[in-house]
């Protein structure tokens, strides 16, 4: 079989080998209920306890603010419709480039009677910090600003959001499933009251995540049944899961992040000395796997389509819908044209991608532009 050379990463991660055995021990051997009292659900109540500690001690919590949900998308949304629908009414500031975990939430919530603001961002993604001051009113009772872009990876000033915020008495929610293991997050140092998080972005299997959740939240739980979750998610833990996540928290260090952060900066070096590119997002303060670029005059979906036929798996900044091809909010959020929009490749790394296979992309790439741009009625 041919090696394929996988830089979508932001999408999705290869599972560790020692995550992958973990899981399977815990679903083979120690696959006990975590609430049962004989010895193998005491087994599994260990491991689940044990696994909490260790997300918790990774941003600096502690185990009980720590609740299991079965992703990013619920964490998501069980810290902002949970706080919701605590109060009952209000307010709730977000920002136009979230994730549709965050951005469909607030559009149910808007539908329920809650008053929802959208802050903008500038042209690489950070957000308007005056206009977010400016949003807060009386009844704000959350504002939710992921901590970095799942698309072109801009890092936010969440310790700023987090002041703004602690003055005003608002609850802060920050979506960290990006930044998650590959930039430090202290809750004792940044004032955040919740945080998402979840296990595939980081190595770990899918189907599993977190809600960090300070204590003394004002929250309402989503998933009614049983007092799992310290009464906060019913249903039996998904242990195998929970486990697996933990061990990838674990694995996770900061070499890795210096061996992404070289390898992505030769990514974006060597592809902006291609005529008519654009950096999208940030040079500084940026994600340290995420490379965003803009090719003029081609279509992503194509060099997409080449690359794949190369072997070489990326992600474009346009997002098929059934009917069109729609460009991405995030890229149109920056005032990008819509052609630009949809010139858009997004290479995102692991700490298994090697400098031979970023050598490779950066040989293939060049040539694929100059192919398509040789055929495009657009230049
Ligand atoms: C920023 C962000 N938030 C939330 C999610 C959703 O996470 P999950 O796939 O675990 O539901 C993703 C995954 O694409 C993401 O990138």
């Amino acid at each position: 079989m041919r090696n394929i050379i996988y830089m979508d990463n932001g999408a999705t991660t290869k599972v560790d080998k020692k995550v992958a055995d973990k899981i399977i021990t815990y679903m083979t051997e120690k696959y006990g209920n975590a609430s049962s009292l004989h010895q193998k659900g005491q087994e599994a109540k260990i491991a689940l306890e044990e696994s909490r500690a260790i997300i918790a001690k990774s941003i600096n919590a502690r185990p009980s603010e720590i609740v299991f949900t079965s992703g990013g998308s619920e964490s998501d949304n069980l810290a902002i419709k949970g706080v919701a629908y605590a109060h009952k009414k209000g307010h709730i500031i977000t920002s136009v480039i979230e994730h549709p975990a965050v951005l469909e939430t607030v559009k149910e919530l808007k539908n329920e009677g809650f008053d929802i603001s959208l802050i903008k961002v500038d042209s690489e993604g950070f957000v308007d910090i005056e206009e977010l001051k400016n949003e807060i009113r009386k009844d704000t009772i959350l504002v939710s600003i992921m901590h970095a872009n799942n698309e072109i990876g801009t890092i936010q000033d969440i310790e700023e959001i987090g002041k703004i915020c602690k003055e005003n008495k608002i609850i802060f929610h920050t979506d960290a499933v990006q930044s998650y293991t590959k930039f430090p997050l202290d809750v004792r140092k940044i004032n955040i009251d919740l945080i998402s998080l979840n296990g595939h972005k980081i190595h770990g299997p899918k189907g599993i995540g977190a809600l960090y959740i300070k204590e003394g939240t004002k929250i309402k739980r989503l998933i009614d049944g049983g007092k799992h979750e310290n009464k906060l998610r019913a249903g039996t833990e998904n242990i195998p899961g929970i486990v697996g996540f933990a061990e990838a928290v674990k694995i996770a260090d900061f070499g890795h992040i210096r061996h992404m952060q070289k390898l992505k900066d030769k990514l974006i070096d060597s592809l902006l000395k291609i005529e008519n590119t654009r950096l999208n997002g940030p040079k500084e303060k940026r994600l340290c796997n995420n490379v965003n670029i803009s090719f003029k005059y081609v279509e992503g979906e194509a060099i997409g389509g080449y690359l794949d036929a190369e072997g070489i798996c990326s992600s474009t900044g346009s997002a098929c819908s059934s009917k069109s091809l729609e460009p991405s909010h995030v890229l149109m959020a920056l005032g990008m044209k819509e052609e630009d929009a949809h010139g858009s490749l997004r290479l995102t790394i692991s700490r298994f991608t090697t400098e031979e296979e970023v050598d490779i992309v950066l040989e293939k790439i060049p040539k694929i532009i100059e192919k398509l741009r040789r055929m495009s009625p657009f230049k």
